[in-house]
């Protein structure tokens, strides 16, 4: 989650052993390679849990994302994702991103691209909305990228344009998602909120995997949840967590955004530090979105 997983996140969610691999957000990769020294430092905090990383990289030149592909490998990720989801308007206008499923015989060339940089041994996948503007575009984006040599898919169920508005269908735009990538795996996404909730869309979906984003905020023992049921209560698990993130030395406005995500922004833990105005200002300037 770019803006919010950060060091002193990755830190706690490591030391704590809430996940068992990474996909780190998104580094953005404009007309040149980022430098040996960019990659590794973003990796760094990701690669020190010692656990498994690919990297997910966003950008609109195949040539140099293949580059950065191959130097990210060398630098200690596993595998290579492709960020074909992010909303955001600046990104979006700019072709990156969700931007990039407008134009799906450009994106397959980029694709292709990678693929032929980092070779078959690679896992390489694509991290998607199912469409731009409809949730039919999944029908064609995703045989043409399967084709240039994806080999995995994470679909979150809504539109580039639908952002993160509530709207219907998350399980029949999941369901299509897979039937139109099979045989290669598609790991759903969207609004999961509980073991209850994940295990019944796996089912009426056929996913091979679950990816859960904002809920882990607000339950940091979620995803241990579907392996053993006698893991910390939400409440208990965000209290732990945030002293784990204090201990990481969690600061400014990385330390509110995360307050937000796990309690609200009514939440008595909000407030008291909104009241801290010096924060609120680092806020502003350190929030990215999305
Ligand atoms: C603050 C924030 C940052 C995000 N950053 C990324 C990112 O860097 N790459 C990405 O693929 N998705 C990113 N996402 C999207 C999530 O991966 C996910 O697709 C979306 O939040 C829906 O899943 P959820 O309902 O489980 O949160 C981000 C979401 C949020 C809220």
């Amino acid at each position: 989650m770019e803006g919010a997983a950060q060091g002193s996140f990755v830190g706690a969610v490591g030391s704590l052993g809430l996940v068992k691999r990474w996909m780190t957000p998104f580094l953005r990769v404009s007309e040149t390679c980022p430098k040996r020294k960019k990659i590794v430092q973003f990796l760094a905090p990701y690669l020190e849990s010692g656990l498994p990383v690919t990297i997910q990289l966003m950008g609109t030149h195949g040539d140099v994302l293949a580059e950065t592909a191959c130097r990210c490998l060398a630098a200690g990720a596993v595998g290579i994702d492709l960020n074909c989801g992010c909303p955001s308007g600046r990104v979006v206008s700019a072709g990156a991103g969700g931007g990039a499923l407008k134009d799906p015989p450009k994106l397959a060339g980029i694709v292709r691209a990678i693929r032929n940089a980092v070779g078959t041994d690679t896992p390489f996948s694509v991290k998607m909305r199912s469409g731009f503007s409809s949730p039919e575009e999944v029908l064609e984006i995703i045989p043409r990228l399967a084709e240039a040599g994806a080999d995995k898919f994470f679909i979150h169920y809504r539109t580039v344009r639908e952002q993160y508005l509530p709207v219907p269908g998350r399980e029949e735009r999941l369901r299509r998602a897979v039937f139109a990538a099979s045989p290669l795996p598609v790991i759903v996404n969207g609004d999961i909120s509980s073991v209850e909730d994940g295990l019944g869309l796996a089912e009426t979906t056929g996913a091979s995997g679950l990816m859960i984003a904002r809920a882990m905020l607000r339950d940091p023992w979620l995803i241990s949840r579907f392996e053993r049921p006698d893991v910390p209560s939400p409440e208990e698990g965000r209290r732990i967590f945030f002293e784990a993130l204090e201990r990481f030395r969690v600061r400014g406005g990385n330390k509110l955004e995360l307050v937000r995500m796990m309690w609200g922004e009514n939440s008595p833990q909000f407030r008291s530090l909104v009241a801290d105005s010096e924060l609120v200002g680092q806020r502003k300037e350190e929030s990215r979105g999305d």
